[in-house]
């Protein structure tokens, strides 16, 4: 069976998806909305908020307020997505050590001490804040974050920008991703992915956690 070093050996850049890959903020997200989504009684469930990984803010949003059969202004949705954003933000300021996916920063560490680029391909604006607030910034030599990308995954736009950013082909980059939008949107781009969860379909291989990865 294949390993994460027989993919690692195939390729010389590495770009992880932020939220639910490297830091425990998937869950901040889902509890925002499902505040947000009180506003307008709607009973919002992990299994909605599933589909909703890797997807941009204002596009999580729309698809919210679809299942709501709710109708908004362009300004009512502007107020929600910052509402939306301020109760994250709340989340994220209180975010402690733990909130580090375990493994990350060891596997981020190898991969610069074995000579990989590694760059960030995330759908969310608060990336930078993120992972400057927990001492990641300095592994990356590439961000590619919602700030810069306008089509959500599953468009592979986000990981094209990243190794367009290493100067790598996308056959030269392997993906980490925990949502089913960001490993369809790997494959899109040509890119080797490793699914981070036990429910991802077409990823070449699947761990549970980061911690798996040098074990
Ligand atoms: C993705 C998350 O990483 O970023 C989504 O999986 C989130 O749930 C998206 O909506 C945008 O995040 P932000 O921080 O810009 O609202
Ligand atoms: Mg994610």
């Amino acid at each position: 069976m294949k390993s994460v070093l027989d993919l690692l050996e195939k390729v010389k850049g590495v770009i992880f998806d932020l939220d639910g890959v490297l830091v425990d903020t998937a869950v901040f997200h889902f509890q925002a909305w499902k505040r947000l989504a009180q506003e307008f009684d709607f009973d919002f469930t992990e299994i909605q908020n599933e589909q909703l990984k890797g997807v941009s803010r204002i596009d999580s949003l729309e698809m919210i307020l679809n299942w709501a059969h709710v109708v908004a202004s362009e300004n009512q949705k502007i107020a929600w997505a910052a509402l939306k954003n301020r109760w994250y933000l709340e989340f994220v300021a209180q975010m402690k050590e733990d909130d580090i996916l375990p493994g990350s920063i060891a596997l981020l560490h190898w991969l610069k001490q074995h000579g990989f680029l590694v760059a960030l391909g995330s759908a969310s604006k608060n990336a930078p804040l993120i992972l400057e607030k927990t001492g990641m910034f300095c592994f990356f030599d590439a961000l590619v974050d919602g700030n810069s990308v306008t089509l959500s995954k599953p468009h592979p736009e986000v990981f094209l920008q990243a190794a367009g950013q290493l100067k790598l082909k996308p056959s030269e980059c392997l993906v980490f991703e925990d949502a089913q939008a960001g490993v369809d949107a790997a494959v899109t781009a040509g890119m080797k992915v490793i699914g981070v969860g036990s429910h991802l379909k077409g990823a070449d291989l699947s761990v549970c956690s980061l911690m798996e990865v040098l074990n």
